[in-house]
């Protein structure tokens, strides 16, 4: 397995179809880790959707829940494409886990290295991003998942705090989370320019935990929803400035897209190693069955669609590292890869056959895995929006 381009390590980057050994050994070091640690008890958390607590500690310890995040406050100071590379190994064998990955580099790191206070990341972001504490990214709400600007969560100014009151849905990290970046309507009359972000924690008053719930796949991952009955936030806890909030929220999401990308290729890549691995010593009419064209035709079409997508996720990577726009990039990318990710894990249960249907042979809990791609953090109908939005405005 190869990757199909990467940056070099210092300006100029550009693109030369080749791993630095920087890369290399993040890939190694994350290929081996989910060998070691995610494959075993993978099947026993998906069935018992058990989070897994031991793995994201580890993974903390390893650095790889701030890779991006800035040393300074705990975290690797690395580039995207390292990020990506990371996702993808952990993703080809446990996306519950990776999942809690994405969103703590991504969505939570992220987006307070880039516009938390200087007081915000030392009290938050040196905690998330060493893993000491997880953290969650609350925008989805039950009448506003697409339509993000129709926030119902209502956060009032008061002297030298807001109270918050409403109903987050779907939240990745839910239960698990110490600290959640929460989004929030302060000024209806302005629409999306009148929505604030705050960083709340787990235990204040009025903060309630919704039910887990159970779900088609990612299910060692924790998603709840969250209720929040008078919750007072102080000041100092509002990301940016007055009305930054949405803004806020679909920068970081855009970053996060990429994350998710990564994902769905990780996801993908993983289904076509098991199901090349297994045409290659299962037998039907007296041969090994990748000898029968039908499934040597299926394997060159999803090996191609896997480059195809690890071409789009690296692009969108090296546009961020590069500081170029990567809204398209991002999106195509998790367009693309969502899309290949489903058809090549269906395709890789067709492989296996009967045994395809079965957990241990791990393809078909890949094919429930794979589907949430194509919806968290933006729906590939999303995605399209964002995309014809940038081609039709150029
Ligand atoms: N960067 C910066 N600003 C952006 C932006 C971006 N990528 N995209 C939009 N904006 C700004 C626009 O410029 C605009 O601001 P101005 O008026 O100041 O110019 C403002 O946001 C509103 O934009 P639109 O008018 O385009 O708004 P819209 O209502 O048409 O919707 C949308 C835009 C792209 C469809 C947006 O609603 C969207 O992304 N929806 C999907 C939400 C989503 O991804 N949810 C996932 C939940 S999080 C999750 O899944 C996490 C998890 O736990 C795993």
């Amino acid at each position: 397995m190869y990757y199909a381009c990467t940056i070099t390590t210092n300006p100029p980057r550009h693109m030369n179809f080749k791993l630095s050994e920087e890369h290399i050994m993040i890939r190694d070091a994350a290929r081996n880790f989910a060998q070691t640690e995610l494959l075993p008890g993978v099947i026993e958390r998906d069935n018992k959707q058990e989070f897994p607590h031991e793995q994201i500690k580890k993974l903390g310890d390893l650095g790889f829940l701030g890779m991006m995040t800035s040393p300074e406050y705990g975290g690797g100071g690395m580039d995207t494409v390292s990020y990506v590379i990371a996702m993808e190994e952990l993703s080809k064998i446990d996306a519950s886990t990776s999942v809690v990955v994405s969103v703590n580099n991504s969505l939570v790191c992220w987006g307070l290295d880039t516009f938390g206070s200087p007081h915000q990341k030392e009290k938050y972001l040196t905690k998330i991003a060493t893993g000491k504490s997880i953290g969650a990214f609350c925008l989805s709400e039950p009448e506003a998942g697409s339509d993000a600007t129709s926030q119902k969560t209502t956060a009032i100014e008061k002297e030298d705090h807001y109270v918050i009151n409403g109903t987050k849905n779907w939240i990745t990290n839910g239960g698990t989370a110490d600290y959640y970046l929460v989004i929030a309507q302060t000024h209806p009359e302005k629409k999306h320019k009148g929505i604030n972000a705050f960083i709340i924690e787990k235990g204040w008053e009025g903060f309630e935990i919704g039910p887990k719930e159970d779900k088609l796949g990612i299910r060692g991952s924790d998603t709840h929803s969250l209720i929040f009955n008078d919750v007072k936030v102080p000041k100092e806890n509002r990301i940016g400035e007055d009305g930054f909030g949405f803004k806020f929220a679909m920068k970081t999401l855009a970053g996060g897209r990429i994350g998710i990308a990564a994902q769905a290729l990780g996801i993908a890549a993983g289904a076509y190693e098991l199901a090349l691995k297994y045409a290659k010593v299962r037998k039907s009419f007296g041969t090994e069955i990748c000898n029968h064209q039908a499934i040597a035709f299926k394997l060159a079409d999803i090996h191609t669609e896997i480059e195809a997508a690890r071409m789009l996720v690296m692009k969108a990577a090296v546009d961020k590292d590069n500081g170029d726009d990567y809204d398209l990039s991002g999106a195509m990318a998790k367009l693309y890869a969502s899309k290949v990710a489903m058809e090549v894990t269906v395709e890789a249960v067709q492989i296996h056959g009967g045994n395809g249907f079965v957990k241990e042979y791990h393809v078909e809990r890949l094919m429930r895995d794979a589907k949430i791609t194509q919806i968290y953090e933006g729906t590939s109908e999303i995605q399209k929006i964002v995309i014809s939005r940038n081609i039709l405005r150029d």
